[in-house]
């Protein structure tokens, strides 16, 4: 990164966006986000600055931006001396991404070409990239390791993943003095400790522990698990759920790492355990202290039984891995969901 420059964060009202931007103010960056609010609230920006401080915020910038505006961003860059990007933002509703392939490759591939072209106009090559195990589809072999092979997507929001890795690649490959990370999360969950940002999704939640917490504090009757019939210890799907603050210090970590170097890495983002629907929901019951109801469906259509992380290549190069366990997750995603529960409104 350039001497006195900045990070800009696409995305970065949004659920991991809000978290890594809370470790980068606290770890002294000064950080430019750009979001176009269409599944993130403003009012984040508020509790960001009730968890740092009033000194920490004032190097926290804004723009309601949407990243396939090139003319927008290209004011952003120009009016800050961006040296690296945390891209975040895009589409993330899996079957919605089904319904709507137009919008999903359009705002999330058209977005990152967009950001690209207007990095590479003003001299900033340096980007960190949210990508997903999703990238990995069914997998042959677990825990799954950077080397496993990259395999299908089931659907649009996944090909996106898999096409912007390749198209990232591709830049380096045509340009080398880029510097691409690629870090491919599991399944983020929690929200930080002070119950002031969480996940907030719009709607029905697509992904469970949403749907846990919302049944947990009463706004969902009861819980949908898809399929008790897997070839795993309980039946239910096995996955591996990451701390979303120890997500967002993964990207303070290869921020540090990645400056000075060109080049392509990746890097999985995961704790290296895995943990079943009802491993999930029991360890919620205990955070929030009642029972959860819950009732045993059909597997949902696309869904693997089990997936998990060897992360040992983050540990070894970026110095980085997790510190919280489940209990903390659901602890911290409880007092998120009980402090907030119908998510944030324009405070
Ligand atoms: P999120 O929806 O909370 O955050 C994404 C943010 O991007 C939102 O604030 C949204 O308003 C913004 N955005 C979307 N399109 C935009 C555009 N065209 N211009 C500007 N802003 C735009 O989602 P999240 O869970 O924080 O995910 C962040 C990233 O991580 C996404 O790329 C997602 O695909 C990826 N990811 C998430 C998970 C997960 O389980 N949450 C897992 C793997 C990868
Ligand atoms: C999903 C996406 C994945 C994406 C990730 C983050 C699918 C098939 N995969 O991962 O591409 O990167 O979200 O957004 O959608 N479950 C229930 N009941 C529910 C919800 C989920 O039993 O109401 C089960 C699922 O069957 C699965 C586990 O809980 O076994 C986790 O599901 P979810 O939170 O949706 O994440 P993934 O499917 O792993």
């Amino acid at each position: 990164m350039k001497t006195d420059s900045q990070v800009l964060v696409t995305g970065g009202t949004g659920f991991i966006g809000s978290h890594t931007v809370v470790e980068l103010l606290q770890a002294g960056y000064n950080v430019v986000i750009v979001d176009n609010l269409c599944n993130s609230n403003k009012a984040v920006l508020g509790r960001i600055k009730q968890i740092v401080g009033d000194e920490a915020y004032k190097n926290c910038h804004f723009y309601e931006v949407d990243i396939c505006n090139k003319g927008a961003l290209d004011e952003v860059f120009s009016r800050h001396n961006i040296g690296s990007v945390i891209h975040f933002a895009g589409l993330k509703a899996v079957g919605e991404s089904v319904d709507k392939p137009l919008e999903y490759y359009s705002n999330n591939i058209g977005g990152t070409l967009a950001l690209c072209e207007v990095m590479r106009e003003h001299g900033c090559k340096s980007i960190i990239f949210s990508s997903s195990s999703t990238v990995y589809g069914d997998p042959d072999e677990l825990p799954l390791t950077e080397k496993s092979p990259k395999k299908n997507a089931t659907n649009p929001y996944g090909w996106g993943k898999w096409m912007i890795e390749q198209i990232l690649s591709d830049l380096y490959t045509a340009d080398q003095a880029w510097d691409v990370v690629l870090l491919r999360y599991f399944n983020p969950i929690g929200a930080h400790e002070s119950g002031l940002i969480g996940e907030d999704p719009k709607g029905i939640p697509n992904n469970l522990v949403p749907y846990v917490a919302q049944t947990a504090v009463g706004k969902r009757d009861v819980v949908h698990v898809f399929g008790d019939d897997y070839n795993t210890p309980d039946g239910t799907g096995v996955r591996d759920y990451i701390h979303v603050v120890d997500l967002a210090a993964g990207h303070v970590a290869a921020l540090a790492w990645m400056q000075g170097k060109t080049g392509v890495e990746a890097f999985n983002l995961g704790t290296g355990h895995g943990s079943s629907v009802l491993e999930v929901l029991h360890a919620f019951e205990k955070a929030c202290g009642h029972k959860i109801p819950y009732v045993i469906e059909p597997r949902r259509a696309g869904d693997i039984a089990e997936n998990y992380a060897d992360s040992s290549r983050a540990l070894e190069i970026l110095g980085w891995k997790t510190e919280r366990d489940l209990a903390d997750m659901c602890e911290d995603s409880w007092r998120w969901q009980s402090m907030n529960p119908d998510g944030l409104s324009d405070d």
